[in-house]
């Protein structure tokens, strides 16, 4: 009886310090963020390599949008379940690419949210033309709710 009781009491003092442990933030997944462009996260390898996809909302390019590859590394050394990552979208629609780097953390109400800076860099015909040819930004990402 002494060691059942025990164990119960042991058993709740885990569930009750898991429950209390902020929850980590997961990089896979489907995300939209501030500009209303989609991208999924597919599985993230043992080396933090993933892949994705990334529709769009915008273009610099005038051209029609389709989905793109992305290629990702996610930083994988103890950052408290907040990991930073990078990313590349290569878009098959138009001769630009773009990098995105950022942290995954989770927000006062326990919302994963990816905060990140962008570059894009268009292709210019002139090396004059250098100085205008990469742009920065921010995105903000949150997770798209399953139904
Ligand atoms: C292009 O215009 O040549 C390719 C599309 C670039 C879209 C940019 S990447 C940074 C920003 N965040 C988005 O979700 N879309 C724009």
């Amino acid at each position: 009886m002494v060691q059942v009781t025990l164990f119960l009491l042991v058993l709740s003092l885990a569930l009750g310090a898991h429950s209390l442990s902020p929850r980590r933030c997961k990089l896979t997944g489907n995300w939209v963020n501030d500009l209303g462009s989609n991208m999924k996260i597919f599985a993230v390898d043992g080396e933090g390599g993933f892949s994705g996809s990334y529709l769009t909302a915008v273009t610099a390019s005038g051209n029609e949008i389709k989905e793109s590859p992305l290629q990702g590394s996610l930083q994988r050394k103890n950052q408290k379940g907040q990991p930073t990552f990078g990313f590349t979208v290569n878009w098959t629609f138009s001769d630009s690419i773009t990098v995105f780097t950022g942290q995954c953390f989770v927000d006062k109400e326990g919302k994963e949210v990816l905060k990140t800076m962008w570059l894009l860099r268009s292709s210019v015909d002139d090396i004059e033309n250098d100085w205008k040819a990469t742009r920065v930004g921010i995105n903000i990402f949150t997770r798209v709710q399953s139904q």
